[in-house]
This record gives C-alpha cells, sequence and structure tokens, in this order.
C-alpha cells in the first residue's frame, strides 16, 4: 500500500473523529446531567405515589432500568471514544524524528492499559489472567500515550479472537536477556491460520472483520520506531502470542 493511500485515510480518519468527539461530548455531558437527577426524581416519584398522589404508573421494573439504561449509555459512549481514539492513533503516521522519547515503565504502561481499556463485560475485564501485575518490569525509551494505544489494540484483537473462538484467556509476561527487554503477551483464543501470519502487520489486512485492519501496522510501526519489533507465532485454534522487544535502556 502506498503512503498516499495512508495519509488519505488519516484525513478521513481524523475527520471522521471531530465529528463523533463533538457529539459524544454532547451525549457524555447530558447523561451526567440527567443522571444527577434521576435518583432524586425517582424518590419524588415514590414518595408521591405512597401519598396516592394521581401520579402515572411507572412499573418497578422500569424505575429500576433507568439508572441502568443511563450507566449503559454511559458506558456506550466511553466505548466509541476509546475506539475512536485508537483509531486515529492507528491510522496517524509514526515520524520518529517527531517523536518525544521518555524513559516508560512497561509495567506502568499495562496497568493503564488495563484501567482504560473499554470491556464490554466485568467477565471480559477478568480474562486478563495477570493484569494486577506483571512479575519482572523493565524500563524502556519511548511514547507512553503511543505504547497504551498498541497495548490496547493487541488487547482488543485477543479479546475479540477469544469471544469469536468461545474460548481462552489472556497471559502477559515478560523476559530480560543481554540484549532485549521482551514483553509477551498471549492469547488462547482462535489462532491464527500459519498462511496469514506474515499478512497480518500489513496496512489494511483483516477487512473481513469490517474492521480498518490498521491495529497491527500501527503496531508494527511504532516498534521499529523505538527500534524494537512485534513478531506473532500461532498455533490456529491453540493459541497467538505477540513478542514485542525494546533494546535494553543503556544501548539507547
Ligand atoms: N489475537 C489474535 N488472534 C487471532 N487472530 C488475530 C489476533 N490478532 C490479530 N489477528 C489477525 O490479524 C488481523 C490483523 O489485525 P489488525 O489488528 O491489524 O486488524 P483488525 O483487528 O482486523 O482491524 P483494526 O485493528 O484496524 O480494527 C486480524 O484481522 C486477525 O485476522
Ligand atoms: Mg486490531
Amino acid at each position: 500500500v502506498e503512503k498516499t493511500t495512508i495519509d488519505y485515510f488519516e484525513v478521513i480518519a481524523r475527520s471522521v473523529a471531530h465529528e463523533l468527539r463533538t457529539s459524544l461530548t454532547t451525549i457524555k455531558s447530558g447523561i451526567e446531567g440527567v443522571k444527577d437527577y434521576i435518583p432524586l426524581l425517582i424518590e419524588a416519584y415514590q414518595t408521591a405515589a405512597s401519598h396516592g398522589l394521581a401520579v402515572p404508573e411507572i412499573k418497578t421494573q422500569h424505575l429500576n432500568m433507568l439508572m441502568k439504561a443511563l450507566d449503559f449509555s454511559e458506558k456506550a459512549a466511553f466505548c466509541t471514544s476509546s475506539y475512536v481514539n485508537m483509531l486515529v492513533t492507528n491510522m496517524t503516521k509514526i515520524n520518529p524524528e517527531l517523536l518525544t522519547f521518555e524513559t516508560c515503565s512497561i509495567n506502568e504502561c499495562l496497568k493503564e492499559t488495563i484501567k482504560q481499556f473499554p470491556y464490554k463485560s466485568e467477565e471480559q475485564e477478568n480474562l486478563i489472567v495477570n493484569s494486577s501485575n506483571i512479575e519482572k518490569d523493565f524500563l524502556f525509551k519511548g511514547n507512553k500515550h503511543l505504547i497504551i494505544n498498541l497495548l490496547l489494540n493487541l488487547l482488543k484483537n485477543a479479546l475479540y479472537h477469544i469471544q469469536d473462538a468461545a474460548k481462552g484467556k489472556i497471559t502477559i509476561w515478560t523476559e530480560t536477556t543481554d540484549t532485549h527487554n521482551f514483553l509477551y503477551i498471549k492469547d488462547t483464543g482462535k489462532g491464527i491460520n500459519p498462511a496469514e501470519i506474515n499478512l497480518i502487520f500489513n496496512p489494511f489486512y483483516g477487512a473481513q472483520q469490517n474492521n480498518i485492519g490498521m491495529g497491527l501496522y500501527f503496531c508494527k510501526e511504532l516498534m521499529h520506531a523505538l527500534q524494537g519489533d512485534i513478531t506473532c507465532t500461532s498455533d490456529e485454534g491453540i493459541y497467538c502470542q505477540f513478542t514485542l522487544s525494546f533494546p535494553l535502556l543503556s544501548t539507547c
């Protein structure tokens, strides 16, 4: 794919994101405002009804749903915001010369990713086996915001393919050797067909699921910009494992 195609998509993504963000901000503040008053209004309604005032009937079940409906709407707005942010970051070209590098802790990036991820349910959140802490932290030179976006992409893929396979969990761990620090993210979901494994890092690969297919391309571009790499090994139907390698801090 020529760079110009990606440039073109970046412009579209930015403009769609701008429109969506504006609407989402309105939706979010609307929900927040209503949430502030709903409990009071429910209480007032119940008081009125219990005093025999001529209020129209609202079933208790429906009354109980009001707050939940707002919570669901809020969650949906949050998920949409996250996906829009991920999409725009994935579509934005990484220019290593413009990247500001700082010393980051992989553990901190992971913790923030796990906190920020727009999970569909609590069960989904619990699919990450050791989410609270990876045993051995390491430091790397990079950009925290972009690494979190990379990790969000890997989690999104893993959770999608776990759901698709109706089985699996996610394990995350690190390793340090004489030359590199490694981060491993393994899911035991659907796995990848051997014929496909060399294609998954290509831009726009994966369009079969109504996705853009830019997630792993972004991951590869970012790891290269950090003088590292990302690779994938898989056994179809068994597991899919991503290995991220970071140069040691002393060699940066
Ligand atoms: N954890 C995984 N398990 C199985 N297949 C995967 C996994 N991660 C990625 N893939 C395969 O690699 C393809 C490319 O992934 P990538 O993240 O680049 O694109 P996408 O998820 O299809 O779209 P986008 O990330 O832009 O929304 C996916 O469509 C899927 O076929
Ligand atoms: Mg993806």
